[in-house]
């Protein structure tokens, strides 16, 4: 009885197949519940859907790459909760197709940077980061704030966030109106209008 446990452990092909059982088990355990609780599946309370100035936002961001510098994911660590805020929760990217949480952080974590300047120093920054962070190594984007929105896809966008994926649009007529806002509006003036969300909605 004693040397049993002998068998396994001198058994390469036993060993793996007993390890592998136990870690599916630990897996279930960890993952299943995830998928129905609700703190991960449902919008924290104050969470809206983007504006079509800030979904137009969103798509620049994306265009740009800022996710390959910018990571969108404060860790429940003390070092990164007292840099950048309150760490991250589910909630907040229920909503968010693709998520663009990232994981490499040459530039600092974006996941709370709504609110931490005014839309002139986001302007000003984007246009020359050095004009304001002298030791910067973020490019310039100075495009942006020639590029007009011209607003043709935007309402088939947000009809698609709330069709597809369940976002809480409302009629066409509602989405179709904020679209028309975006027109004439810069590149700049959506992706500032999408920084200065992120991270707001959890209090
Ligand atoms: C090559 C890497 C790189 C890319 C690409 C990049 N950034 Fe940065 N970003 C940085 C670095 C480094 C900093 C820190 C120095 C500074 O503030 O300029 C920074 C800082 C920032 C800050 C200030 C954050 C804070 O908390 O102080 C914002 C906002 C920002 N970037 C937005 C963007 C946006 C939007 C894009 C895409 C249009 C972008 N970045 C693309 C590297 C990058």
């Amino acid at each position: 009885m004693k040397f049993k446990h002998e068998i396994v452990e001198k058994n390469v092909g036993l060993l793996a197949i007993f390890t592998v059982i136990a870690i599916s088990f630990g897996g279930v355990a960890e993952i299943v519940p995830l998928i129905f609780q609700q703190e991960t599946t449902q919008p924290v309370d104050g969470l809206k859907p983007y504006t079509a100035l800030q979904m137009e936002g969103r798509d620049v961001y994306i265009r740009e790459g800022c996710a390959n510098c910018h990571s969108q994911m404060i860790r429940p660590f003390r070092a990164e909760t007292e840099r950048y805020g309150h760490y991250s929760v589910a909630g907040e990217h229920v909503w968010e197709h693709p998520f663009l949480w990232g994981s490499k952080r040459t530039g600092p974590d974006l996941a709370r940077v709504g609110g931490r300047y005014s839309d002139d120093w986001h302007r000003v920054h984007l246009i020359d980061p050095r004009a304001v962070v002298p030791e910067s190594n973020m490019p310039g984007f100075p495009w942006l704030e020639d590029n007009e929105l011209d607003g043709k896809y935007t309402a088939e966008k947000l009809k698609l966030f709330r069709d597809k994926f369940g976002v809480p649009y409302g009629s066409d007529e509602e989405i179709e109106k904020d679209a028309e806002s975006v027109k004439g509006k810069t590149e700049m003036d959506a992706i500032i209008a999408y920084l200065q969300v992120l991270g707001t909605a959890l209090k």
